[in-house]
């Protein structure tokens, strides 16, 4: 694992423009950093989509086309506290559909309090977590046949290029059968005015989110990264619709990383890209699952239309 975030780091560091991978935001400090971020007024998506599984409940149920006598495997990817799919199970059994939830997750603690808070709020819903890397998960589930469901929520994809996007869609449809179902959760393409604060919040704990990357690297790799000398910045324009995360360098400084033995000069206002967040409309979604075999069956939209619930169907 550290030699991955080792080499991962470096040829990072040393590409032109630098990047580091934004998978590595997420370490103890970073997911509770994220979890303050879904609470912050400005970042509407998290809201946005629990807008839909609150109000149109019943709409999702018929879009994934499931009826009370035949048996499936509703399977979320990054299941994280639940919230918004508690909604999905608890009219699914009121329903009294027959199936079992399996939320993947990296995490065990998240899975362990998953499974506690369901059993109390849901006994009747079969609980089965899985921790672990997504797709070796899902290859265990694969032989068994049965129809499943496949949850991707919260705009997770938007963090892939669109290439990976359609690499990442089409092997999750290389686990399913003919008939299986995707409900993908993506952000929409919307004005600067209302998507740049969601990553630029006035507390700025999107800041802390995005700066804690130099912090992991000084305290895993032996990193010297003055943390008072970066500074976080976003951009977003809506043509492209994508959101982007930098730091930058706010002085001419030289940052040693002990651990990959190397020291890099950075100049003042140079800058490290860390993350896209990618935000879709119905063409760049068709455009992405051309290249997978999924057909896009339905879409639900929140109240404010910001974000989107797709329904595709493996064919
Ligand atoms: C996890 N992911 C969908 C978040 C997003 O909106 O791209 C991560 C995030 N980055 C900054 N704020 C939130």
């Amino acid at each position: 694992m550290i030699e991955i975030f080792k080499s991962d780091v470096e040829k990072g560091l040393e590409s032109c423009p630098r990047t580091l991978p934004s998978k590595y935001f997420y370490d103890k400090k970073g997911d509770a950093f994220f979890v303050e971020i879904m609470n912050l007024p400005e970042y509407y998506l998290t809201r946005c989509e629990l807008n839909i599984f609150q109000n149109k409940t019943q709409q999702l149920v018929e879009a994934l086309g499931v009826k009370p006598d035949s048996y499936f495997e509703l399977i979320e990817l990054g299941a994280g506290d639940g919230t918004k799919t508690k909604e999905l199970l608890r009219l699914l059994d009121e329903q009294n559909h027959s199936f079992d939830y399996f939320p993947i997750d990296i995490s065990s603690n998240a899975l362990n309090l998953l499974e506690k808070d369901l059993n109390a709020a849901l006994p009747r819903v079969s609980v089965q977590t899985k921790q672990g890397d997504y797709f070796k998960v899902l290859a265990s589930l694969k032989d068994n046949k049965k129809p499943k469901i496949i949850l991707f929520l919260g705009s997770n994809i938007g963090n892939m290029t669109d290439d990976l996007a359609a690499d990442f869609i089409y092997n999750l449809g290389s686990n399913l059968q003919i008939g299986d179902k995707l409900l993908l959760g993506v952000d929409l393409i919307k004005s600067e005015e209302i998507v740049l604060p969601a990553y630029n919040d006035s507390k700025g704990i999107t800041a802390k989110f995005n700066l804690n990357l130099l912090d992991r690297i000084n305290n895993e790799l032996g990193g010297n990264f003055n943390l008072k000398q970066f500074k976080h910045q976003p951009e977003y324009n809506k043509n492209e619709g994508i959101a982007k995360s930098f730091i930058m360098s706010t002085a001419d400084q030289k940052v040693e990383i002990k651990a990959i033995d190397k020291t890099y000069n950075f100049t003042k206002g140079e800058k490290i890209h860390t993350e896209i967040s990618r935000k879709y409309n119905d063409d760049l979604i068709k455009k992405i699952i051309s290249k997978t075999d999924f057909v896009l069956e339905n879409k639900i939209l929140d109240s404010k239309a910001y974000f989107a619930d797709y329904i595709l169907t493996r064919n």
